[in-house]
């Protein structure tokens, strides 16, 4: 049994992480595996509507959300952290979950808590 959780700060090492490694170990003390993605430092395109996921189950742009969705097949859930900004999650970690949803929402509604 796998959780994925996705660092969503630009900071690899920062508070985000720190949090995620406190769930990751209250995790682990329940024999739960899990895993800290980074979601790293470059841009991350928003969905740009084109429907080219309809067919494949992956994004056009073969980046990072194609990635994150391949290891999200091999999870029993997601767990997502982000620092605030401006009083929401990041706009790169948004960017990355609506095109998630967008290009497999099964994968994630499978996975999502
Ligand atoms: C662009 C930007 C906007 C921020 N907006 C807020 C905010 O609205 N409220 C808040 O409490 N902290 C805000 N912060 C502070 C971050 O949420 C805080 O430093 C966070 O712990 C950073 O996490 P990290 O170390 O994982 O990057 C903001 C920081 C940045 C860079």
């Amino acid at each position: 049994m796998k959780v994925m959780m996705i660092n969503g700060s630009p900071n690899e090492k920062g508070c985000t992480y720190t949090a995620l490694l406190q769930c990751k170990k209250g995790l682990e003390e329940m024999g739960v595996d899990a895993n800290i993605v980074h979601i790293g430092r470059e841009p991350v395109y928003s969905c740009s509507a084109c429907f080219g996921c309809e067919e494949t189950g992956r994004c056009v742009h073969d980046d990072i959300c194609n990635n994150m969705l391949a290891l999200a097949e091999q999870s029993v859930g997601i767990i997502v952290g982000s620092p605030v900004y401006f009083a929401g999650p990041t706009g790169a970690i948004c960017s990355l979950l609506e095109r998630m949803f967008f290009a497999n929402s099964d994968v994630l509604k499978a996975a999502m808590f």
